[in-house]
């Protein structure tokens, strides 16, 4: 290995396919990929990725089963309208893993920490020679290497590869932590700050010592943020109790738990019906112009949709009611689902909602850009996650510029593949309706790539498809932060399967 003199020669796996992650996506791409025997490398000590790691007690899904579900798994109990308890996702996962048998591919605690090319770059051509790979995915040749850090040993292990599958998730492991100007971070303060996914570590017991009696402020108005302060105030109830208080930057149009509401959503929003009421990538000028005339009836609707969340939330009361539409966080998967008692324990005071753009620490809190101030025992950041930075660390250069699109987005055919990258796909790295058939559907396509079932295109046509993908969505999604293919995903499931070959959806 004249390229890669001073470390170790890597291990030629009898495994020609490499998985990285046991989480949803990398448990669904082993299921598509058995009969190649891959090894799943996974840096923890457990399968199901974010519901072990970054959940809560009381974290739920934020959907009924029948949206997060395998296809070729349906729950148990998939009629229960209720939200399952993360135990009860990791129940399912585990399930799911056992029955088709996956577990045995996987090596635990073995965190993966660089990426290479096996052989040197006048071999192995990224960029238009991609194309070459894409034809003929298994070569017979290793293609990738693999660093792997193991929790008994420090050095590192190298292994050789043909295939690589990156399914490492968007969240999780790299929080997202706000940097502030000298003098006004966290070194200044004399309280207690941590970030959601410390917080998840916690039993119930050190949770509720953490935050009882205690003057918190907790940092976002997504998911994490709502659940979090929920557990606060709850931890906070009687004489001793202190309210908690939530900093708001962006209020997003979040959703009660109410049946009718779920049902107009999957009428309006996830159905083939609501699909062609909107512009999708790559479609005809006679769409567009239906799409254009359509438009009024795209506004009422989501006009309904306010209407109804203002009538069953107070969010005017509270100052919380979005300066955008429904329609504009649908299309970006913003939409967060409420706790029942969240506005409950905001009228008992226990939630005190704080509006500001910019915010910076002091000695005793946190202070404002309206100047104002509030005291803080603890700050917890639920600022969210940095997936992009997470893949970046383990990419080699130029891989890790290339899957780069401005605005932080990863380019990705089919949200799965590079088109220059040979030889490597990502799971995992498209936000839909129903994570889990997103990424079972991109899993059993790769499979049927990588078996030679179908040709994928040239790679300039996977580019300029690719591209044209990323600035529609760049256009209609307002807040553009990763691929959403929300109100789209069937549409978008159709043409996969065409591609793959298969029958088209029902
Ligand atoms: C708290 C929370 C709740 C959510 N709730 C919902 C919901 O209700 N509905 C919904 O549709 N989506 C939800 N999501 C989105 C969720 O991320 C996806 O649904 C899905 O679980 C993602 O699975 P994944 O396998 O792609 O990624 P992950 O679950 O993040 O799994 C990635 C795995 O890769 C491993 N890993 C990471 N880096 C390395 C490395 N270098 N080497 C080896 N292994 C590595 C990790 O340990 C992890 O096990 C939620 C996300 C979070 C954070
Ligand atoms: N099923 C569940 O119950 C559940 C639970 C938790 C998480 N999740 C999922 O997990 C994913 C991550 O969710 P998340 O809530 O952790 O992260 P997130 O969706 O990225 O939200 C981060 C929040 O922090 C705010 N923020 C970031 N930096 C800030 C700053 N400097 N000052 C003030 N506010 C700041 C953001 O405001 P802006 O909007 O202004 O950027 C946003 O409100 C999502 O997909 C979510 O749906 C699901």
């Amino acid at each position: 290995m004249a390229d890669h003199c001073g470390s170790p020669s890597p291990v030629i796996s009898n495994s020609k396919i490499a998985i990285i992650g046991a989480g949803v996506s990398g448990i669904a791409a082993a299921k598509q990929l058995c009969h190649h025997n891959p090894i799943i490398f996974e840096a923890s000590e457990w399968i199901g990725g974010v519901w072990k790691s970054c959940a809560y007690n009381s974290t739920k899904l934020q959907s009924t089963r029948k949206n997060y579900e395998f296809a070729e798994f349906p729950w148990p109990n998939r009629d229960d309208p209720s939200f399952p308890s993360k135990v009860e996702i990791l129940d399912y996962l585990e399930s799911y893993a056992r029955h088709f048998d996956v577990l045995k591919f996987i090596k635990f605690n073995s965190k993966v920490v660089e990426l290479r090319l096996a052989r040197p770059s006048e071999t192995i051509e990224l960029g238009g020679n991609a194309g070459h790979y894409w034809n003929r995915p298994l070569l017979g040749q290793p293609v990738w290497e693999i660093a792997v850090q193991t929790k008994d040993s420090n050095n590192l292990k190298w292994y050789a590869f043909e295939f690589v599958v990156i399914c490492i998730g968007l969240f999780g492991d790299m929080p997202k932590v706000p940097e502030f100007p000298n003098n006004k971070g966290p070194e200044i303060f004399k309280g207690k700050i941590l970030h959601t996914i410390d917080y998840c570590k916690l039993n119930n017991e050190a949770a509720s010592q953490l935050l009882e009696g205690k003057k918190v402020v907790v940092v976002g108005y997504k998911k994490s943020a709502i659940d979090l302060v929920v557990e606060c105030a709850q931890a906070n109830q009687g004489a001793e109790g202190q309210p908690c208080t939530m900093v708001v930057r962006t209020p997003h149009w979040i959703a009660p738990n109410h049946r009718l509401l779920r049902l107009l959503f999957s009428l309006f929003y996830t159905s083939r019906f609501s699909e062609f009421l909107r512009e999708r990538p790559n479609q005809t000028i006679f769409r567009t112009l239906i799409c254009y005339i359509l438009s009024p009836l795209r506004r009422g609707i989501s006009k309904l949709m306010e209407s109804f969340i203002l009538w069953k939330l107070p969010l005017k009361k509270y100052r919380l009611k979005p300066d955008h539409t429904f329609e504009e966080d649908i299309t970006s998967c913003q939409m967060a689902t409420v706790p029942e008692n969240f506005f409950a324990e905001a009228d008992r005071g226990n939630i005190v909602f704080k509006r500001a753009s910019d915010w910076w620490f002091w000695e005793d809190g946190i202070e404002f850009d309206d100047n104002t101030k509030t005291k803080a025992d603890v700050v917890v950041l639920a600022t969210g996650y940095n997936g992009m930075k997470k893949l970046k660390t383990i990419l080699p250069e130029p891989c890790r510029s290339m899957i780069e699109y401005p605005y932080g987005i990863m380019a990705l055919y089919r949200g799965t593949i590079h088109p220059s990258i040979p030889n490597m796909a990502f799971v995992g790295y498209v936000d839909s309706a129903s994570n889990v058939r997103a990424s079972e559907l991109r899993s059993k396509w790769l499979a049927r790539l990588i078996d030679e079932k179908f040709k994928l295109p040239s790679v300039e046509i996977m580019v300029e498809q690719t591209l044209t993908e990323m600035e529609f969505m760049r256009r209609t999604i307002r807040f553009y932060k990763r691929p959403c293919i929300a109100t789209f995903s069937i549409n978008h499931a159709d043409e996969i399967y065409e591609e793959m070959g298969c029958e088209l959806l029902a």
